[in-house]
């Protein structure tokens, strides 16, 4: 059984569909749940599943210390992997590299990274945008792909129907993405068929 520790700050719509997955099957358990934003749905969805949900609060801690302290969370854990899943803040240590983590992010990259990624792409004009998977590394969504689902952008859609379009497969793909992986006895080895 993996063990996997998940990044969240929003709804937690993708930590839900890992967390399903976790009770139904026997690849991975998710020791704990880790915040920069204790309001945040996603650490009520943890705590709904008896899982330990931990806010680390970005207030009256320089941001090197924030880093570090997330750090040092995670690593408690001792994580087989982590997974950044609507986590909105770039990892300035080496937690990557010393675990394995991936990063859920909404478009195709290289295109449309960033925090913005859905509206960016409505603004582009493009005809389609989609969802990654990939390795967490020092740069902005920019580590090794693992895994990408186009999505059509149709007329008239709002940036919160586009976005909820992509989440939507998005759900599938990260646990699939996770499932895969933890059947492999390297982690850092990507998938095939991604
Ligand atoms: C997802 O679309 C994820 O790809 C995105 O936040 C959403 C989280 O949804 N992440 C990023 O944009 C990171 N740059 P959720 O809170 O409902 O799981």
């Amino acid at each position: 059984m993996r063990n996997l520790v998940i990044l969240v700050s929003g709804t937690g719509s993708l930590l839900q569909a890992l967390i399903d997955d976790a009770a139904r099957g026997k690849v991975f358990q998710i020791s704990c749940v880790i915040s920069d934003n204790a309001n945040c749905a996603a650490l009520q969805r943890a705590r709904a599943a008896g899982i330990e949900a931990i806010d680390i609060p970005t207030l009256n801690i320089t941001k090197d210390q924030w880093q570090q302290t997330l750090r040092d969370t995670v690593l408690a854990k001792q994580p087989d992997l982590v997974v950044s899943a609507g986590f909105m803040r770039i990892i300035k240590s080496d937690l990557f590299e010393v675990v394995p983590t991936i990063n859920a992010h909404p478009s195709l990259l290289p295109l449309f990274p960033g925090a913005n990624a859905v509206a960016d792409a409505l603004a582009a004009g493009v005809e389609k945008t989609g969802a990654s998977i990939h390795y967490v590394d020092h740069g902005v969504d920019s580590g090794k792909l693992i895994s990408q689902r186009e999505v059509p952008i149709l007329a008239g859609d709002s940036i919160a129907v586009l976005h909820e379009r992509i989440k939507q497969v998005e759900r599938d793909q990260l646990v699939e993405v996770v499932v895969k992986l933890c059947q492999q006895s390297d982690l850092w080895a990507g998938i095939a068929n991604g």
